[in-house]
Order: C-alpha cells, then sequence, then structure tokens
C-alpha cells in the first residue's frame, strides 16, 4: 500500500524539524517495507512572499489529494505588521477550518531521562499522563464578529465567543472516547461562573457525558485548571477545552515534560476508531479532509537557521500521523521507542540539556532517532 504525505514545512524553525521527521518516516518506510509519498508544498509567512497568500491554492490542492498532512510551523517578526491585511497564521487556521479539524489530541507526557529539564519538582512529576483534546474550528478563534474598526471615540476590536451544541456536543466525544481507552477521568475546563458559552459547554458535558457512565466526568474553570496543571499534574487523564483555552493550557503543560520542544499535536476530524473500549466512534464533520500533524511549538524565529532547534515534538507529530491516518500502531510505537532509547543514551539538543548529555544538533538528533528504528 502506498501512503501519501503532504509535508508542509512553513517558517522559522518549521523546515529544520521537518526534515528530521522525514527522516524518521522514511526510516519507517525502509525497515517496515512501505512506501511514502511525499508532496512539499509552500505555507504560512514564505508563501505570502513568494505567492501573496499564506495557503496558496497549489498548497490546498496537495493536501486534499494526500492521506495526511505533516505541518512544521508558521509565523516571524517580518510578518508581524499588526495592519497587514493577511498573517501567516492565517495559513494553518484556514486549513484546521477548511478541513474540518476540529479535535486537536496534544500527549502530555514526562520522559524520565530529561525529568531535570523541567521547572517543576520531579515528585510532582511522577505518573503525569495527560492528554489536552483543544476544540479546533470555533470558539474565540473564529466566530463572527471578529474584526476591528475606527470610530469617533477610538479604534475598537471585537472577538467572538460562540459555540453551538453540536460543536460542544462532537467535541466532548472525542474526550470520553479516548478517556475510555485511559485512565476514564475527563477534566472539561470551561469559565462556567463568567461566561454564557461556558455554561452551555458544561450542560453539554453532563449530557454527553450518560452516554459513558464508565468515565469519571469532572467540570474545571479555566482559571483553576491552569493552577491545578502544576500543582498535582498527575491528575488529570484527558481534558477537553475550548480552543483558546487549549492553546493557552497546553502551552503551559508542556514544561511539565521539559520544553515545548518535546510536545506532539494531531488534528482530526473525528476518531476514525473507536476508543477501545467498542462504544460508539464520533463521526467526521462534513467537510472531512486528511488529518494534520504539527509540533506544538511556533516558528522559533530566534532560532531558526542555528540548527539547534528540537526536532522531538516533530518526529513524535509523525508518529501520531503513522498510527492515527495509517493505522500503523506498531511503527507508531517503533518512533515512540526510537526517542526514549535516544533520550536514555544521553542525547540532548539545547533545550533539554539541563543535566548535561551529549549535546546534538537538529540534523543529528533526527539522524540517532531514524538510525534506532
Ligand atoms: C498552536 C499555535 C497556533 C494557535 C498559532 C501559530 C496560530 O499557537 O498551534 O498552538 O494559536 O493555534
Ligand atoms: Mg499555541
Amino acid at each position: 500500500m502506498k501512503y501519501s504525505i503532504a509535508v508542509l514545512p512553513g517558517d522559522g524553525v518549521g523546515p529544520e524539524v521537518v526534515a528530521e521527521a522525514v527522516k524518521v518516516i522514511e526510516a519507517v518506510g525502509r525497515n517496515f517495507g512501505h512506501a511514502f509519498e511525499l508532496t512539499y508544498g509552500r505555507v504560512g509567512g514564505n508563501a505570502i512572499d513568494e505567492l501573496g497568500t499564506p495557503l496558496p491554492p497549489e498548497t490546498e490542492e496537495i493536501c486534499q489529494n494526500a492521506d495526511a498532512i505533516l505541518f512544521g510551523a508558521v509565523g516571524g517578526p517580518q510578518w508581524d505588521d499588526p495592519q497587514a491585511k493577511t498573517r501567516p497564521e492565517d495559513g494553518i487556521l484556514a486549513l484546521r477550518k477548511n478541513l474540518g479539524l476540529f479535535a486537536n489530541l496534544r500527549p502530555v507526557k514526562v520522559f524520565p531521562a530529561i525529568i531535570d529539564s523541567s521547572p517543576v519538582k520531579p515528585h510532582l512529576l511522577k505518573g503525569v499522563d495527560m492528554i489536552v483534546v483543544r476544540e479546533l474550528t470555533g470558539g474565540l478563534y473564529f466566530a463572527k464578529p471578529k474584526k476591528r474598526w475606527q470610530t469617533s471615540r477610538g479604534r475598537r476590536a471585537v472577538d467572538t465567543l460562540r459555540y453551538t451544541e453540536k460543536e460542544i456536543d462532537r467535541i466532548l466525544r472525542v474526550g470520553f472516547e479516548l478517556a475510555g481507552g485511559r485512565r476514564r477521568r475527563l477534566t472539561s475546563v470551561d469559565k462556567a461562573n463568567v461566561l454564557a458559552s461556558g455554561r452551555l459547554w458544561r450542560e453539554v458535558a453532563v449530557e454527553v457525558s450518560r452516554d459513558y457512565p464508565d468515565v469519571e466526568l469532572e467540570h474545571m474553570l479555566v482559571d483553576n485548571a491552569s493552577m491545578q496543571i502544576i500543582r498535582q499534574p498527575a491528575h488529570f487523564d484527558v481534558i477537553v477545552a475550548e480552543n483558546t483555552f487549549g492553546d493557552i493550557l497546553t502551552d503551559e503543560a508542556s514544561v511539565l515534560s521539559g520544553s515545548m520542544g518535546m510536545l506532539p499535536s494531531a488534528s482530526l476530524a473525528g476518531l476514525s476508531r473507536p476508543g477501545h473500549r467498542g462504544r460508539r466512534t464520533v463521526s467526521p464533520s462534513t467537510r472531512s479532509g486528511p488529518a494534520l500533524y504539527e509540533p506544538i511549538h511556533g516558528s522559533a524565529p530566534d532560532i531558526a537557521g542555528e540548527g539547534i532547534a528540537n526536532p522531538i515534538g516533530t518526529i513524535l507529530s509523525a508518529a501520531m500521523l503513522l498510527k492515527h491516518s495509517f493505522g500503523l500502531d506498531d511503527e507508531a510505537a517503533a518512533v515512540e521507542r526510537a526517542v526514549d532509547g535516544v533520550l536514555a543514551e544521553g542525547y540532548r539538543t539545547g533545550d533539554i540539556a539541563a543535566d548535561g548529555g551529549t549535546v546534538v544538533t537538529t540534523a543529528r538528533m533526527g539522524d540517532v532517532i531514524a538510525g534506532a528504528i
């Protein structure tokens, strides 16, 4: 079987880390006898410079024709003019929206070998293994009105936090399905004490939970959740949150694993396989396209081009791609084992080298991980 992957390296460190994930995918292809066909496309700031838009039609077409998308990062100071008509970030936002990728899975785990790289005390990190399910195509990021305008009394701007019952229902089902195959605790994050959308979120969470009697549902206000993630991170199993809340909480949660450079993500149009306990599947949205996989870190323009970025978040995103889009569970597990093994042997990029270790470049890290598969 041939698997086709759209590869969108993007800006900043994106191309550097994606190149290493590609090495790993190729090593999987060689060792397991699969043919991966990679097609590259432009996205983000470099697409604005070359083609005038952060998501050119040719890139969209490459994505539509692929079975899965591997994405690097977008953005940089040269495109940060607040008055600009279009921004690099619009590229990734449009991809998520156009492909119906409403469910963003962000697993957070602790890698024992690099535990010293986390600022959180080691005893709190024991047993940390959570997955944040971030709603990705609605909420504050997308709802209208969203604009800025001039009035006689100064400038104004508005963003809207609107959710439909259906949007809340489907993201919570993804969370419940995942929790059913894990430790069976779901933390639904909202701001129900202040926001009407938060009260609807909480109501729908209670309704959906009736279909999952063996998963324990708890509600947590987002401000409290941001504290508990650091105070008692091992408490969490599956967290489900609004788009913006999920964005913020996952940057915070990444410090548990030592570096933001470690965390992968998968953006899906639904769960294609039921969460191991065989109840109901979460059906894809109507406009569903191929799933997209990207590290949670950004383009890190300050270190771009230096060969020091950590490629592990992108490599683990490639593992999620193999598993979720292609059902290649053994191959995905082999990639994860290779990462664990290489960390245990002491290989480090600068961001995870608190304990010393052998500090290597981005490319060398990719080589040793690919070599360990
Ligand atoms: C992320 C990033 C993006 C987001 C940016 C680059 C638009 O922060 O994937 O977490 O806000 O979703
Ligand atoms: Mg973010």
